[in-house]
């Protein structure tokens, strides 16, 4: 039921924006529910995202902009007292930033992701670890001689993106160098494809920017050699750092499989693990078969169909997600705003937000049933999630998870609000700034 828009302002602490609107009694029931387990660590807020990783090594390497920092991860291992009889698991492990920093202190860690170029990236960060300093650099003027009389590789040529990101004679180009690269032994195929995929953006005309992958015409595009080789240095420079860090010391493999996490039958787990350190996809209309598109078309996808499968085989955060007919919204806060935002019709600017929320809690509930059943007794969670807002009405996402782990047998230990950020411009423009909170839940199994 929605009630009348209600201003709700807390009492002490500022952790709920002054002003911000709630118009749900359930969005209300939840924040009074959590108040007193909710704490403002605004420190932690540059922690959140993958910024910090650009003074890191191996992680610098490959810009996944919706990591976190290595420091969180290592903040939260301190905090849980992690040792090597743990075992860390991240079900949404992107380029693998807590399996990085679980292994480099020798802990046993396990990720799944359902993201091909994801897992690539996360199966190849380890490789590095192999390499004698100079190799890569050898390498690289091998392939700059081969280059040019390399036939090109072929690409997923029918995906529109694809015949506007790039100049033709740049595409041709880039191609040539995958096949040569192609042509590489392991590991340093994998090694120099990480290298390849860093630079398809600078050397195209789009921009993973916020959740879209834009075109931008007059962009200057950098020259796929000279990336390349500006990367090939960057990573010469990580072999020496990881050893002076002595990463190379205390490291132990860690494992990536490309899975869902909302089904973990197939997932190998030596040991049930007593740790999560995560961040899963926002509910925010985030497609990463579209913020990837271009590393996908060059390798993980042979045509448009595959693309589109690998689309809809995510956990729907995107707006092209599907409802099955049987699928209600798990929560009761989720329903109210489903049902306030169906009762606007067309004022609504996307229609097919209300199913894409009430699929994306439905995922999120089979994901949490499923850490529950894998996860140690008195196993711990660390997630970091943002609440989001449309149509001017906030979503608590942080604390509808929350309740829906308690469902699920976790008890909920503190909400940790990370930072506050603005929302998107369009709904700025019509509801002002208020911020939406990002925050860091955590449960004990
Ligand atoms: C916020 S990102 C996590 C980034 C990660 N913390 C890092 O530092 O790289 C969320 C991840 O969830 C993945 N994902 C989406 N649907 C999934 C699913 N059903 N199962 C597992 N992973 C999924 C996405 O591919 C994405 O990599």
């Amino acid at each position: 039921m929605v009630e009348q828009a209600v201003l709700f302002e807390v009492e002490a602490g500022h952790w709920a924006p002054k002003g911000a609107e709630y118009r749900g009694a359930e969005a209300l029931r939840l924040e009074r529910k959590y108040t007193p387990r909710m704490r403002e660590d605004l420190r932690m807020g540059h922690l959140v995202s993958y910024v910090g990783n650009k003074g890191v090594p191996l992680l610098r390497l490959y810009r996944y902009k919706e990591a976190f920092a290595f420091r969180f991860v290592d903040e939260w291992l301190d905090r849980f007292g992690v040792n090597q009889d743990d075992t860390v698991f991240d079900p949404f492990c992107g380029m693998g930033t807590t399996l990085l920093a679980a292994s480099c202190r020798g802990v046993p860690a396990i990720g799944t992701d359902r993201l091909p170029v994801a897992v690539f990236i996360a199966r190849t960060l380890p490789l590095f670890f192999q390499v004698r300093p100079g190799e890569l650099t050898g390498i690289f003027e091998h392939l700059r001689r081969i280059v040019p009389s390399a036939e090109p590789a072929p690409v997923a040529a029918d995906v529109a993106i694809m015949g506007v990101a790039f100049p033709a004679e740049t595409l041709t180009t880039l191609r040539r160098w995958k096949a040569a690269i192609d042509g590489l032994e392991s590991p340093f195929r994998d090694i120099f494809l990480l290298l390849f995929l860093s630079v398809l953006e600078p050397c195209s005309y789009t921009s993973k920017d916020g959740q879209f992958l834009r075109l931008k015409r007059d962009k200057r595009l950098a020259n796929p050699e000279e990336a390349l080789a500006g990367k090939v240095r960057e990573a010469e420079t990580d072999i020496h750092w990881i050893r002076e860090l002595g990463w190379d010391d205390a490291f132990l493999p860690f494992r990536v499989v490309l899975g869902d996490t909302r089904r973990l039958d197939d997932v190998p787990f030596e040991r049930p693990p007593t740790v999560i350190i995560t961040s899963p996809p926002y509910a925010n209309r985030y497609d990463y078969t579209r913020t990837y598109s271009l590393e996908l078309c060059f390798h993980f996808v042979r045509n448009f169909a595959e693309l589109r499968e690998l689309r809809h085989s995510l956990l729907r955060s995107h707006i092209e997600a599907r409802l099955a007919p049987a699928e209600e919204a798990p929560h009761p806060a989720v329903q109210e705003l489903v049902d306030f935002l169906r009762s606007r019709g067309k004022v609504l600017n996307n229609p097919r937000i209300p199913d894409m929320l009430t699929a994306y809690f439905v995922d999120m509930q089979k994901a949490i049933r499923e850490w529950g059943r894998v996860l140690a007794p008195s196993a711990r969670v660390a997630m970091v999630v943002d609440n989001v807002r449309f149509e001017g009405q906030m979503l608590p996402v942080d604390l509808i998870l929350s309740e829906m782990a308690e469902e699920e047998g976790f008890t909920v230990e503190e909400i940790v609000v990370a930072r506050y950020k603005g929302n998107s411009s369009q709904q700025m423009g019509r509801y002002g700034r208020v911020p939406v909170r990002e925050s860091i839940v955590v449960w004990r199994k």
